[in-house]
């Protein structure tokens, strides 16, 4: 490991929520030497919680990707239930818990109160208002967006979200803690979906309703923005690996916020009722099974 970035790494993390994305943040932090706590809500969502950071440990060693044994990875890797077994000195805590205002803010509110002032307090919301979301800390100063892509050890973006509030020594830490990670940083101004969810939503939304007005089938419009404009993925493949429950949520969140052009087409909620998910559920705009 380079010295220089390890040395530019917070030297302990919380995670709060060990699901997709929070398993994937303890993976690279820990990977980088970090110490890692995860927070989960109970102790089936512990076992769980440990699977998953177990099982992205060994997919990151088997692509030649760790620099040490996987177990000295996981040996720095605490899941845990009780957000107070948190140590107050820890450097950072980011909150991934499921994409719900309330629940952030319940969970960044007893954060605050078992850590350090020091402590730097992030969210990996995909779209909501980190404005809102620090409103009801004591000090939202030292809060901020840290939105993570998925899966997390692979994607390179992490989009450090500003909030009026967050202090700018706060932003730089941030920003240098992501380059340790060796990822590219991008600053962007607290607005509702940031940079990358509001294009990359509206991009999506707009291919379900060419599909809902029989413009062209799922896989040619998927082949059009691929082959055509160079997308790595088309807008279809790309709800369908998201999670059109997940696409779905932030689309509502967005057209109350940002109106009309955000409105969920109705081929996407009918999709959603029927369980017909994406990648995860087997089916969504294309078959996964
Ligand atoms: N899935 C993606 O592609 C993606 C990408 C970027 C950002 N995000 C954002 O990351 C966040 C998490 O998404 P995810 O896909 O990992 O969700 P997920 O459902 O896989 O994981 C959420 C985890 O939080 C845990 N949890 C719930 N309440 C808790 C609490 N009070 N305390 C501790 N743990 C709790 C759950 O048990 C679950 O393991 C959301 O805000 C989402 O919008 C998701």
């Amino acid at each position: 490991m380079d010295a220089e970035k390890a040395a530019a790494l917070p030297g302990s993390v919380g995670v709060i929520g060990g699901g997709r994305m929070g398993a994937g943040i303890a993976q690279v932090f820990a990977a980088r030497g970090a110490e890692v706590w995860v927070v989960e809500s109970d102790d089936t969502a512990v076992a769980a919680a440990r699977e998953r950071v177990a099982a992205g440990v060994a997919k990151a060693a088997d692509r030649g990707k760790l620099s040490e044994e996987p177990s000295a990875v996981l040996d720095r890797v605490a899941v845990v239930a009780e957000l107070g077994r948190l140590p107050s000195e820890v450097g950072l805590v980011v909150e991934a818990v499921p994409e719900r205002a309330e629940s952030k803010v319940d969970v960044l509110t007893r954060v605050e109160a078992v850590v350090s002032e020091r402590t730097v307090l992030a969210s990996n919301t995909s779209s909501l208002s980190i404005a809102e979301l620090g409103a009801a800390l004591r000090d939202p100063g030292r809060f901020l967006g840290l939105h993570f892509f998925n899966p997390v050890p692979a994607s390179s973006l992490v989009e450090v979200v500003t909030a009026p509030a967050t202090r700018e020594s706060v932003v730089d830490t941030a920003r240098a803690w992501v380059r340790a990670l060796g990822k590219t940083d991008v600053v962007v101004h607290d607005s509702p979906g940031f940079a990358t969810s509001r294009l990359g939503v509206l991009l999506g939304l707009e291919a379900i309703r060419m599909l809902e007005e029989g413009v062209a089938d799922a896989e040619a419009i998927d082949n059009a923005m691929e082959l055509g404009y160079r997308h790595p993925m088309g807008p279809l493949r790309s709800t369908d690996l998201v999670g059109l429950d997940v696409r779905l949520a932030i689309a509502e969140y967005l057209h109350s916020t940002l109106g009309e052009r955000f409105a969920p087409p109705q081929l996407l909620r009918d999709k959603v009722a029927a369980g017909e998910l994406g990648r995860k559920s087997g089916r969504g705009f294309h078959d996964w099974s």
